[in-house]
């Protein structure tokens, strides 16, 4: 058979809400253009995003139920660092609230103003929690992930060469780590190859730099893995998972998103002193180390998650309805970031709408006209969100995990070829106010 069927049935369900496109127009001003600030009631198919939005299986609520609410040392705790251990590796792991938690602590503790830290790319969280550290981010992808229509197998790699001259020219010293975001999100969703990380991890170690995986999305890299690179078609996901992370000298990891939970994350690091700063301040603002900061059936929650997102059928489902979406609109002419990505669908903006410059934000414009079309909520990944430092004018439309079926996303492939059957008439937009940090969250915009 060459269907691929949602490796799942439904057992509970949630109804969704149709408005009315006078309506959506009205939810848009009073939100000031930024679909951040819509209520989630007024969407009907929100691909915000794919972190936290998981439907979770009937094994993890069997497993909140066994949740142990202890303070310290609560089981929960001990059977999530069972499974985490036995899939990385590293010697210490502390569960935090979420991945940008993770990211805070492990770069408060690791950089100092002054310092870089250079990554295939940051996603937006790390990039800010860098730099609020005082520190630099500094993205090093390869330079065909520049053009948006290439075809490469793992356009999420980091440009080894470009890290070796940057190490030269500002030294070792300089450079407290090295992350790879696997997959690269900010990149198009894009898989990282093991021989790239191979490779970076090599010059990291000539140097004595310690090498972080940004983990999020580990299970859908190690499927790329698998069908993509040579020599791994005969591996479980589970056995290259557990190969990238021996590569590398800790994680951090956001529990929302291969591990199907609705909140969490993972620190973890194989550097004692490390781990002995990072626990202190965990504790001052996360919670005991058996915890930190989630409640005990959160953590057996992503521990049956962390199991259940290598089953080889999830993958391919979950990798093949990505692709769909893809296909059914770049074969329509809908310029998007090929090839498809794991979790994600990025929408070319500046190529699809090529008369709305940089500066008026022309992957926000389709997001607003998207959702005012059909009620879908995607996001802007450009200048909004990145400001000088964007690559590219993108639009992801993120996949939540077994949350949508294929006739939603039939739904979805419609909406946006409508959208690009008219999209001379969508205009650019103009930010009104806006925060110092991460500003896509917050801004208010008014339509040109
Ligand atoms: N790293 C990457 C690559 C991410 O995609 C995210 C979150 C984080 C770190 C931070 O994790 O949300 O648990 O604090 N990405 C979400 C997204 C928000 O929509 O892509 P978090």
């Amino acid at each position: 058979m060459r269907t691929i069927i949602e490796p799942f049935r439904i057992k509970s369900v949630e109804p969704l809400r149709h408005t009315t496109p006078a309506e959506r127009q009205g939810h848009l001003e009073a939100a000031g253009f930024n679909l951040f600030l819509i209520d989630a009631r007024h969407i009907l198919i929100d691909l915000l995003t794919d972190s936290g939005t998981s439907a979770m299986s009937t094994e993890q609520w069997a497993a909140v139920m066994r949740g142990d609410e202890s303070y310290a040392g609560s089981e929960s705790f001990f059977r999530l660092k069972r499974v985490a251990d036995a899939l990385t590796g590293f010697r210490h792991m502390v569960p935090t609230h979420q991945g940008r938690a993770a990211e805070r602590i492990l770069f408060t503790v690791m950089c100092k103003p002054g310092h870089l830290v250079p990554s295939n790319t940051h996603f937006d969280t790390t990039r800010a929690n860098v730099e609020y550290s005082g520190a630099r981010a500094v993205d090093l992808p390869i330079a065909e992930a520049r053009d948006t229509q290439a075809l490469l197998d793992f356009k999420g790699n980091m440009d080894v060469g470009g890290l070796e001259a940057l190490i030269r020219a500002e030294g070792a010293a300089k450079i407290p780590l090295v992350m790879l975001t696997v997959t690269n999100n900010s990149g198009g969703g894009q898989p990282v190859s093991m021989a790239n990380i191979e490779a970076v991890k090599a010059v990291c170690a000539r140097h004595g730099i310690p090498l972080y995986l940004d983990a999020c999305r580990f299970a859908e890299n190690a499927w790329f893995i698998r069908e993509r690179e040579a020599g791994y078609a005969d591996w479980t996901p589970k056995q290259i998972a557990q190969k990238m992370f021996r590569l590398a000298d800790g994680c951090t990891f956001s529990a929302k998103k291969d591990a199907f939970a609705n909140i969490g994350g993972l620190l973890c690091t194989n550097d004692d002193r490390v781990f002995l700063e990072q626990t202190n301040l965990l504790i001052l603002t996360e919670g005991f180390p058996t915890y930190g900061g989630l409640a005990g059936r959160d953590l057996d929650a992503i521990a049956v998650g962390l199991e259940e997102v290598l089953d080889e059928d999830y993958l391919r489902y979950r990798i093949a309805s990505t692709g769909y979406l893809g296909r059914h609109i770049a074969d329509h002419g809908v310029p998007i970031v090929e090839p498809p990505g794991g979790h994600a669908i990025y929408i070319d903006a500046a190529r699809m709408l090529p008369h709305i410059p940089a500066a008026q934000f022309p992957g926000q414009a389709l997001a607003v006209e998207l959702y005012r079309h059909a009620g879908i909520r995607s996001v802007e990944i450009g200048s909004l969100m990145f400001g000088e430092a964007a690559r590219h004018e993108l639009l992801r439309l993120a996949i939540p995990r077994r949350v949508y079926t294929q006739s939603h996303i039939d739904y979805v492939v419609e909406a946006i070829l409508e959208v690009n059957g008219h999209k001379e008439s969508i205009r650019g937009m103009e930010i009104l106010e806006a925060p110092p940090f991460l500003r896509h969250f917050s801004a208010r915009m008014r339509q040109l």
